[in-house]
């Protein structure tokens, strides 16, 4: 029988009722029972030895080697590596669930849909025939076979041809379907004099189809001289959301799993060459620069995670190549611990499921894919894909192209700030310094002195901090866990105190941390109305659903609660107490090393120096006194 629920939250609350941990993660990992705990080898990233633990009393998993962690739905988003709210909708289904009426896709919002996803494949199918039928046919033909594009592609990817009239589809679409779906379906519109028009007129129609191989949307060309813009494509609607479709997926799923590899062009007419002539596995986003979510729908496809750009080979495309491959890096890393961007794999493991590569196919200057493909065909362009340099090797030559116009030390300098740009990022020290050896070569600068300015660019990466920075790191992952240690007070299970007498224990902006704070104010807006440690972690979590890296942080507080269970309501307090109080004087050593640094900037004569130095006297004081 279906259960109802009245909000999406409590869809959810539903879900994870139904969802057992050690259960959910079995379905992944092979588990092994250790004390209270289940562990297991981390599927996030590249474990050797079991570093993963399940916790089914506190309904979380953490993987003490790579951090990831959360409760049983996070776990499920995470390995499936799909939006939470399919995953959510998939599991309501699957229990019984009835969604609430505004997020149930209504029976009215599903016809719609349909009815315009038909519209746009009649309407693929019409402009098809026009190129046989149309008045101006001839000169879409012949645009087509200056482009080489035979019959067989024409069929293959239903091209078709929008005559130079205003309502050639309307006319024949407004037999079978209502204004409102074509209008929705974006393939109408209203004209200045209130009557509808075709939207797409004098083109070459490339109708493009979703993973099913459903018409959801139009690119359309330009054929004549002049005529602006080149490619009209369609918006976005109910069925089409070009940040998460890509051209030619639909035709290219096999060739990309057997390949185990995805090639991403620029143009539709890149992709439409490609398949054609046998390069079966290239896509290519709609008008639009590469987007998380398409990255999130390639790496569905391909395990090994093997990218290759094929972009433009002129200035823009270079661009195109250093945004989109930034975009495949951030969207992968966010998936867990996958860092080998800049590591082959090929050879060497190929079942690492964590691992990933890039590479970027450069066939000679000033070709796109598909003007390559048809000149010099696709068996080069093969081996070009083939060749493929990885995307640090690419971008290092393409740094390394200037090389003879750096000769002074700050023109060389310059040189070597740009290939650390792109060295720091590689994980793995052997590459690196490999990396190292051979660049200080080529440009002739000293290899340790590149080191060294590789180790320094590093440390201001990570604590952007000046003054000690040992003493800093130290002290903020101290304060860190300290602040998650006094936020888990919320969440340890057999507490004697109430929300709000925990709440009077903690002064006021002994909170610090800026994601920390948002934890913290998180829990102070759900206990208005939530009296319970185990509704706390669970809608506390469902708060965070979207967010991976605050996901991981909840579970660190859960895990760190641990600590505080079982405390008599004397001690739990006093343990709350000490940390407040180590806390604090953290931030005062913190207060008073800026005040140092800045001491020692100033010289003895100024009367600034004066000033900080009482500060200072001031601020130890206190401390002590504080003892
Ligand atoms: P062809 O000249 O037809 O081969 O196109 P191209 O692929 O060589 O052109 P270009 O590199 O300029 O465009 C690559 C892709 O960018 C196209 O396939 C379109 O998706 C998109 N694009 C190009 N021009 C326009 C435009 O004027 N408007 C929009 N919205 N998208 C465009
Ligand atoms: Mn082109």
């Amino acid at each position: 029988m279906a259960i109802m629920a009245n909000s999406f939250e409590e869809v959810i609350s539903l879900i994870k009722d139904r969802l057992d941990i050690v259960d959910v993660v079995s379905q992944y990992v092979v588990l092994k029972k250790s004390g209270a705990n289940y562990w297991g080898l981390c599927p996030f990233h590249n474990d050797k030895k079991p570093s993963m633990s399940v916790s089914p009393s506190k309904g979380i998993y953490k993987c003490f080697s790579c951090g990831a962690g959360g409760d049983a739905l996070s776990f499920l988003v995470k390995i499936q590596n799909r939006e939470y709210k399919d995953v959510i909708l998939e599991l309501a289904e699957k229990y019984g669930i009835e969604l609430p009426q505004k997020f149930h896709s209504s029976k009215e919002n599903k016809n719609q849909k349909k009815e315009m996803i038909s519209a746009c494949e009649k309407a693929a199918k019409f402009y098809k025939l026009q190129l046989k039928t149309a008045e101006d046919a001839n000169k879409a033909m012949s645009y087509l076979k200056g482009r080489d594009i035979t019959d067989d592609i024409i069929d293959k990817f239903t091209l078709g041809w929008a005559p130079n009239k205003y309502d050639t589809l309307y006319k024949e679409l407004k037999k079978e379907f209502k204004d409102e779906i074509l209008e929705k379906a974006g393939l109408i519109l209203k004209s200045n004099s209130g009557g509808w028009i075709d939207r797409f007129r004098n083109r070459i129609i490339i109708p493009i189809q979703n993973e099913n191989g459903e018409f959801v949307a139009f690119g359309a060309r330009a054929v004549d001289e002049g005529q602006n813009p080149k490619y009209l494509n369609s918006s976005d609607s109910l069925i089409y959301n070009k940040s998460k479709i890509l051209f030619g997926l639909n035709s290219a799923q096999d060739a990309i799993k057997a390949e185990d590899g995805v090639i991403i062009m620029e143009g539709y007419f890149d992709v439409i060459s490609a398949q054609a002539h046998g390069v079966g596995n290239a896509v290519a986003s709609c008008g639009t620069a590469l987007t998380p979510e398409h990255v999130k729908l390639l790496s569905r496809y391909t395990k090994s995670r093997r990218i290759y750009l094929s972009f433009d080979t002129d200035t823009a495309g270079i661009n195109a190549t250093k945004k989109g491959s930034a975009v495949i890096k951030e969207t992968l890393s966010a998936l867990g611990n996958i860092k080998q961007f800049d590591e082959s794999h090929i050879s060497s493991n190929t079942d690492n499921k964590y691992a990933c590569e890039i590479r970027v196919v450069s066939q000679p200057e000033g070709k796109d894919p598909d003007e390559f493909i048809r000149t010099t065909g696709a068996d080069a362009f093969k081996t070009y894909v083939k060749n493929a340099p990885l995307l640090i090797d690419f971008l290092l030559n393409n740094i390394l192209k200037d090389k003879n116009s750096a000769k002074t030390p700050q023109e060389k300098a310059e040189l070597v700030n740009q290939i650390i740009e792109v060295l720091k990022d590689v994980n793995n020290k052997i590459i690196q310094s490999e990396y190292v050896k051979m660049v200080s070569t080529v440009i002739d600068v000293d290899e340790n002195a590149m080191l060294k300015e590789l180790a320094n660019h590093r440390e201001f990466g990570e604590y952007a901090q000046v003054g000690n920075k040992k003493l800093v790191t130290n002290s903020s992952q101290f304060e860190i866990k300290a602040q998650k240690n006094l936020l888990s007070v919320f969440l340890a299970n057999d507490s004697s105190l109430s929300f709000k007498q925990l709440n009077e224990l903690l002064p006021e902006n002994i909170i610090q941390d800026e994601t920390l704070i948002i934890v913290k104010n998180t829990i102070d807006k759900l206990v208005c109305t939530i009296n319970n440690v185990k509704e706390l972690t669970k809608s506390l979590y469902t708060e965070f659903i979207e967010d991976d890296n605050l996901t991981q942080i909840l579970t660190d507080i859960v895990e760190l609660s641990e600590a505080f269970n079982g405390l008599e309501p004397a001690e739990f307090e006093r343990a709350v107490k000490e940390n407040i109080v180590r806390l604090k004087r953290c931030y005062q050593e913190k207060e008073t090393e800026e005040i140092r640094r800045k001491y020692k900037q100033v010289n003895d004569d100024d009367i600034e120096a004066l000033r900080i130095q009482m500060q200072l006297r001031d601020k130890i004081k206190l401390r002590t006194g504080d003892k």
